[in-house]
Parts: structure tokens; C-alpha cells; sequence
């Protein structure tokens, strides 16, 4: 059965059989089944041979169509095509289409056959009305998604215009391009019509013309305009300077500063941040393998144990949710005994400092206070771990590459994104310019301090991926009146905070079914 568009016309009543014509009419034993025949491809004459048959046989046919039609019988039609002829009859009621193959079985029955899916039009639009073909929860933390992607055209577009959306300071932009995106990463198959899409949520109007267009282009034209739009190009090289943020390449941009080599000319006083950025600009845009993340994993480890020996490091972020590449390495320290963790951060900085695997660092102090009321509002900002953010000399071997240096991943490196080149890389250092020839790279590392009470909750914050974790946050607050954070679950209904020791714990508090960190690609 199809809704149509109501009709408005003055028609005789059900049952009338004033519209049936002719002198051939028996009377009507099948009052439930009303009947039309389109003409459409069947012919004038065979319809009315048809109808006449009906009527014999005690069928109520209708010569016009009205509103007591029920059942609309077609030859050689597609669904698509009686339903745009319904359509254009503007009748809203639930009719069914179907075959003359039905037709035909009833008048050999003497009587109304009944309805198979053999005897209904088939059609793409047919079948959606039915059942959607694929079914997606709505909040990605109810999802799993892996890295396999069947739709990379599809999401490179949408995620491009998310980049640049963020990087324009339109973060609701953002955020709605980054949950389409993550609904089309979870699809068993690559989408090929946009009929497929029915029922999926997240999928806004203008995803959907970006949609549109890829299936029917190949690329997105917006999608394409924006990555080849002289903005665009500076706010990624200048955001790819590390200690550099949107704001600062938005002001930077409306200085005239669209290139590397302009900002070195521009006189423009950076801090020291940015100075390392720049002066590791190539190395921090090559992509971090795993065998590079899990070099620098035996340095932290040597360095924590050093100055804590009961002390342990949990590999986080991108590489916990088995990603081949990352644009840094995350760890994540914390002491098996509560208190111990206290002053962890700054002796494993310093034995780092001391041995020469720091370019860079920044540490900032932990903030984070548990209060009686509960966190003021549920926010993304609630993460005040102690944290460093560094850059970290690896060392490659004697005047190799480092992709080449991490031999066992040399594959995954290969399919890895390149970096941008950079505009006005003449300003970069002879070591930059020419990275094969010097034994090491730099790559960028977070560390975070946790103590052990917090320590699930802090792995499960900082494994991402981002979307999977404001996610996480939206279902907490708008699901279950929940607040969850890097540091804890406040929950708004007992008015009180719920403990975990293990992430598996905290999906079972917020009601949701676990889902491993590989499936957290969202
Ligand atoms: N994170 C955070 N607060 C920040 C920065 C990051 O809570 N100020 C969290 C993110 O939510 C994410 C995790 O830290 O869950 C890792 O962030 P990041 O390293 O930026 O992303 P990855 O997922 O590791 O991706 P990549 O491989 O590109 O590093
Ligand atoms: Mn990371
Ligand atoms: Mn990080």
C-alpha cells in the first residue's frame, strides 16, 4: 500500500456503480476490493475488454478513477510510473498497485486473489517505503565503527567541508558534516543511489546535495572549490604550524599572510609553540607510523619507570583504536596506588629533557576538582589532567628516512596521506628541506597523568575518536541525564558521581552496549 496525495473531487460513493458503464454488470460479490485499470501502455480496448470481464465476474470496476478505488491494476508499468499517474490525481490514500498478473489469477479464482509481493509494481522507491536498507543508530557511540570505509569519495568530500568549516570557526557546521560523515563510514557497502539513504539520520540538506553530486559527478563541486580556494590553502598551511590555532591563522590571513614564507617576512612574533612548529614544519606533517609511535612508547616507558617504578604508560588516542598512522602519539601514565601519580609528570619531562628526546614541551597543571554539586555543565573542556604536549626527537638510524627507518610498516606508511607541501618551504632549515639526510625526526607526543580512580575514565576519553567522544558526552546528557568527562560520570538524576574501574563499566552505567577502541573510529 502507498500513501498518495489526497484527491478532491466530487465522486460518487463507494459502491455506486453508476460510473461502471454498461449493461454488462453483474451484481457486485467483492465490495472490498474496488478496481481500476490503467489505460497507460494497456490500450483502450483491452481495458475496457478487461473491465467488462471483471464486472462479470462480480468485480466492482471503476471506468474513472476516485476515491473508492483500492485496488489500481496496470500493465507493463513501474511503480514509478502509476504512482507519478496517482500523483497527478492528487489522491492521498493508501492504494494498492498492482500487476494485471493479479488481475488475471482473480478472474481465473472468481475471486480477489491474494496479494503476493509477485503482484505488487517492484521498484527501488517501492521497496524503501518498506524497509529502509540500512538501519543506523543515531548517536555514533551506539555504532561500531572500524577504519573500513566504503565510501571514501562520499566522506573525503564531507569531511574536507568539515575541516574547513572548523577551521572557519562554524563549529555546528563542523560537528553536522563530521556525524554525515560518520554514518556513511559505518554503511556495509558504497552507496549508489540516493534512494539507499532513506532513513539514515544525521543527513541534512546540504550533506545530501554534496551526496548528490558525488554519486552523480564523481566529485563534489563544493567540496573541490573549497580545497583549491586560496583561503582554504592558507588556514591548512598555516594551522599545520603546531602551536597554531584557527584564530590565530584567521588573523594572520587578514594580515596577508597566506604562505609560510609570508609569515617569516610578516615580522610576526611567535611563541615559542609556533617556533618549534615551524621549525619542524615537514617532519610534523609527515604522518607518524605505529612502529614510530611504539618507539617512542619504549622511551616513555623507560622514562617513567626510571623515575616511578610502579608507574605504567597506556598507548592512547588514534593508535589505541588501531590506526596505521596518526598526526602525534598519545600516552596516557598513571601509578597503580592513588597519590603516587602526584609529581609523575614533571620527573618523567625532565628525564626526557635530560637524555635529549625533547625539542619541545609545554606542561600544564592538573586542575580538576570533584565537586559535592556536581560539574557545572556537561563539557568537552572538563579534561584538567596534568598534560604535556611535546615535541619529540626519535631517533631514525644514521641519515635514513624515517619511513624508511620503520621498515615492518613501511606498507601502511605507503598508503598514508601526504603532507601538504608548503608554500615557501625555502624558508624551512637545511634539515627540514632535506629530512632524509638527518638520523631522526620530530613528532609531536601528548602525555597525560592520571590517577588510577579516574584512570578508566581518562582512557576512555582520550582513545577518541573525537566524534566517538562528544558522542559519548551528548548521549550521557541527553539520553540519561548524565554528565561524563576525561575525569568522571556525574550522574544528574542521583545527584551524585558513579565510579568505574574499567571502560566496560562505564558504557554498562550509560546504558550502552561496549564498544571495543577499533570500533571507536567514528
Ligand atoms: N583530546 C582531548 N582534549 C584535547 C585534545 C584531545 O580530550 N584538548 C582527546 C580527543 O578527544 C581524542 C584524544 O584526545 O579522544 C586524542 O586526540 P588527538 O591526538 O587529537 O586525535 P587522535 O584520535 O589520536 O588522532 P590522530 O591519530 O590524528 O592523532
Ligand atoms: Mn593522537
Ligand atoms: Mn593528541
Amino acid at each position: 500500500m502507498v500513501p498518495l496525495k489526497r484527491r478532491k473531487v466530487a465522486c460518487p460513493p463507494a459502491g455506486n456503480t453508476g460510473t461502471t458503464g454498461g449493461g454488462d454488470a453483474g451484481s457486485i460479490k467483492f465490495p472490498e476490493a474496488v478496481l481500476f485499470l490503467l489505460e497507460r501502455k494497456m490500450g483502450a480496448s483491452r481495458r475496457t475488454f478487461l473491465s467488462q470481464l471483471g464486472r462479470k465476474k462480480g468485480f466492482q470496476v471503476e471506468d474513472a478513477f476516485n476515491e473508492s478505488v483500492t485496488h489500481v491494476v496496470s500493465e507493463n508499468n513501474s511503480s514509478e510510473e502509476v504512482r507519478r499517474w496517482l500523483g497527478s490525481q492528487n489522491d492521498q490514500r493508501a492504494v494498492h498497485l498492482l500487476d494485471i498478473s493479479w488481475f488475471t489469477e482473480s478472474m481465473r479464482a472468481g475471486q480477489p486473489a491474494d496479494i503476493l509481493d509477485r503482484h505488487k509494481l517492484q521498484d527501488e522507491s517501492a521497496h524503501d517505503n518498506e524497509v529502509p536498507l540500512f538501519s543506523v543508530p543515531s548517536y555514533a557511540c551506539q555504532r561500531r565503527t572500524s577504519l573500513a570505509n566504503h565510501n571514501t569519495a562520499l566522506t573525503d568530500a564531507l569531511s574536507l567541508l568539515a575541516e574547513n568549516a572548523e577551521l572557519s570557526k562554524e563549529e555546528g557546521r563542523g560537528v553536522a558534516f563530521r556525524r554525515a560523515v560518520a554514518v556513511l563510514k559505518v554503511l556495509p557497502e558504497p552507496v549508489t543511489s540516493m534512494a539507499q539513504l532513506r532513513g539514515l539520520p544525521c543527513l541534512g540538506g546540504h550533506t545530501l546535495r554534496v551526496i548528490k553530486d558525488v554519486l552523480e559527478n564523481g566529485t563534489s563541486s563544493e567540496a573541490e572549490a573549497t580545497k583549491n580556494s586560496q583561503r582554504f590553502r592558507a588556514l591548512k598551511v598555516l594551522t599545520g604550524i603546531f602551536g597554531v590555532g584557527a584564530k590565530t591563522a584567521e588573523r594572520w590571513i587578514r594580515l596577508g599572510i597566506d604562505d609560510l614564507q609570508q609569515l617569516q617576512q610578516s615580522g610576526q612574533t611567535l611563541n615559542r609553540a609556533q617556533q618549534g612548529g615551524l621549525e619542524h614544519y615537514l617532519d610534523l606533517n609527515q604522518p607518524v607510523t605505529r612502529s614510530e609511535a611504539d618507539a617512542i612508547g619504549e622511551v616513555v616507558g623507560r622514562a617513567v619507570v626510571s623515575v616511578s617504578p610502579g608507574a605504567r604508560i597506556t598507548l592512547i588516542g588514534g593508535f589505541r583504536r588501531g590506526k596505521p598512522t596518526g598526526h602525534d602519539v598519545d600516552f596516557l601514565i598513571t601509578h597503580p596506588e592513588e597519590g603516587n601519580e602526584v609529581g609523575l609528570m614533571p620527573k618523567v619531562v625532565s628525564w626526557l629533557q635530560s637524555k635529549g628526546f625533547l625539542l619541545y614541551q609545554k606542561t600544564t597543571r592538573n586542575s580538576y576538582l570533584e565537586s559535592d554539586d556536581g560539574p557545572a555543565q556537561p563539557s568537552s573542556n572538563m579534561d584538567r589532567f596534568e598534560r604535556c604536549f611535546s615535541i619529540f626527537k626519535l631517533d631514525t638510524g644514521e641519515g635514513t628516512r624515517a619511513t624508511e627507518a620503520s621498515g615492518e610498516s613501511g606498507g601502511e606508511a605507503a598508503g598514508a596521506p601526504e603532507a601538504d607541501p608548503a608554500p615557501g618551504s625555502q624558508v624551512l632549515s637545511d634539515d627540514e628541506q632535506n629530512p632524509g639526510a638527518k638520523p631522526w625526526r620530530a613528532v609531536r607526543v601528548d602525555l597525560v597523568v592520571s590517577p588510577i580512580s579516574q584512570f578508566a575514565f581518562a582512557l576512555l576519553g582520550w582513545t577518541g575518536s573525537k566524534l566517538f567522544e562528544r558522542e559519548l558526552r551528548r548521549w550521557a546528557g541527553h539520553e540519561k541525564a548524565m554528565s561524563l568527562s576525561s575525569h568522571a560520570l556525574y550522574d544528574g538524576n542521583q545527584r551524585r558521581y558513579v565510579r568505574a574501574t574499567s571502560e566496560e563499566e562505564i558504557f554498562s552505567h550509560l546504558g550502552l552496549e561496549f564498544i571495543p577502541p577499533s570500533e571507536r573510529n567514528a
